[in-house]
């Protein structure tokens, strides 16, 4: 298993998830500029739309937090292919990281990383506003 602090946060959180809908834990962290970890769980909802993913989670604890600027990104799920950030995160990842590093793990501690840039190759952003 990986001694990336990066990544331990992000199968940590994953642990916290509250998904009694889907039984699919995710954790993600986020690596501000400062070094500073942030991380966050999915929250599922009995709507099942209020849900908010992992991701998501991690970067707006991050913004409410202070943090701006962000190096890395990590995604902890239970799968062996390695799961990416849906598409509604892909781009909160956008307007918030920019052209960030992804890192997905999974519990046997494979690694898979990415551009966000690569995932998500012609975003929409308040460049076009
Ligand atoms: N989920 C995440 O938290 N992040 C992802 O990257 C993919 C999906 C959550 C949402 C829902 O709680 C569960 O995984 C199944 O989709």
């Amino acid at each position: 298993m990986s001694a990336d602090p990066l990544l331990l946060a992000a199968l940590a959180v994953r642990e916290n998830a509250h998904a009694p809908f889907s039984k699919f834990k995710v954790g993600a962290a986020v690596e501000d500029d400062t070094g500073r970890i942030h991380t966050g769980c999915n929250v599922e909802n009995a709507t099942y739309g209020l849900t908010v993913c992992a991701e998501r989670i991690a970067i707006f604890k991050a913004i409410s937090e202070g943090a701006r600027k962000f190096r890395r990104v990590a995604v902890a799920a239970d799968t062996d292919v390695l799961t990416p950030p849906c598409g509604a995160c892909r781009q909160i990842l956008w307007e918030f990281c920019g052209d960030v590093e992804i890192t997905l793990v999974n519990l046997r501690g494979q690694i898979e990383t990415w551009s966000l840039k690569a995932l998500f190759p012609k975003p929409f952003d308040a460049s076009f506003i």
